[in-house]
């Protein structure tokens, strides 16, 4: 079996496909697409963008992420999260190119007790994540030989996420609160392009296919999510005027239009056997980040000056 020579990313310049870029530049040669090369809404923009290109390897972190907007343009959100996926992966086949397709937990209800395993049927409560739902099973039915990797609550470096929001807020602010009644398991974006490096870049098997569950080991609720995020920052000498996060419920949000699912936990497990690697915990990967990716440091500017 031959090494992966030549990988294309779709979605380059989001906060996975940043990641992506970077990991996948030590073991090929990458070539990172971003809306200016394709329109993900028009199969003709995705032919003319990929069909002259010559790759073995293609990943598709692209999507319209922003879950509200979804519920208000559910047109949108099918086209380029259902559709768009499918195209690419008609394109892939017919090159005999892998394709890996970024996909959510957002394809779970939340009502299962436990963590959501490859083998749980999805059933999503909100369009983005029926809209996902219906690439992953597009990307399948191309050719099974494809990749669904399925992510949760991500951030990482060079684009800010929720850690860097949430330091924001307790910056900026006396008081604030998060639901205790959404579970989840936040992920780093390195650690995933990680992972999916050792899912599909390995020269002496074939790469995986089917479902994956990718993220890091351990869960909490959104609110210890953003408390461990405090908590990082003020190790790290921020000035915060909120030091604590009091708990409320998805309820008390009135800004979400979309159904959000309770627990969105996912076993990592599936991915620990193919790979041998056991996920690190949330912690440490969430501390690693604070440390080391220079997300505090517009904090620190304002803090000084
Ligand atoms: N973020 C999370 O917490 C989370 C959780 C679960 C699953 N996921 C999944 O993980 C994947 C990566 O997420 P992320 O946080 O890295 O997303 P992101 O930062 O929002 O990146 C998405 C990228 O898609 C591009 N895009 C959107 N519409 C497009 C269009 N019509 N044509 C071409 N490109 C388009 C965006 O381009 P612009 O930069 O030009 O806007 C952006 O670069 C997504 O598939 C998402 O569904 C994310």
């Amino acid at each position: 079996m031959n090494r992966p020579q030549r990988i294309v990313i779709v979605g380059a310049a989001g906060r996975l496909g940043r990641s992506l870029e970077r990991r996948f530049s030590n073991e090929a040669r990458v070539t990172g697409l971003t809306r200016a090369d394709l329109d993900l809404r028009s199969a003709d923009s995705i032919r003319s963008a990929l069909e002259g290109l010559d790759f073995d390897r293609l990943i598709l972190p692209a999507a319209m992420t922003a879950v509200d907007p979804c519920e208000t343009d559910p047109e949108t959100a099918f086209a380029i999260n259902g559709e768009a996926p499918g195209v690419i992966a008609g394109i892939c086949a017919a090159k005999n190119a892998h394709m890996t397709h970024v996909s959510t937990d957002f394809v779970f209800d939340g009502r299962k007790q436990g963590a959501y395993d490859e083998q749980d049927a999805a059933h999503p409560i909100s369009v983005y994540g029926a809209s996902k739902l219906e690439g992953e099973m597009k990307v399948l039915e191309a050719d099974p030989g494809h990749l669904v990797v399925r992510v949760s609550w991500l951030y990482g470096p060079g684009k800010p996420a929720f850690p860097e929001w949430i330091v924001g807020k307790a910056v900026a602010d006396d008081s604030i609160s998060l639901p205790e009644d959404k579970t989840g398991s936040p992920t780093s974006s390195e650690d995933v392009a990680d992972w999916l490096a050792r899912l599909i870049l390995d020269a002496a098997r074939p790469p995986a296919s089917g479902i994956y569950h990718l993220c890091n080991s351990g869960s909490c609720t959104w609110r210890e999510w953003g408390q461990a995020c405090l908590d990082l920052a003020r190790e790290a000498g921020i000035a915060l005027r909120a030091k604590t996060i009091a708990a409320n419920t998805l309820a008390d949000i009135p800004a979400f239009l979309a159904p959000r699912p309770a627990n969105s936990v996912m076993s990592n497990a599936k991915l620990a056997a193919f790979t041998g690697i056991q996920p690190r915990s949330w912690q440490e990967a969430l501390r690693e980040h604070f440390e080391r990716s220079g997300c505090l440091d517009s904090f620190r500017t304002e803090a000084c000056g």
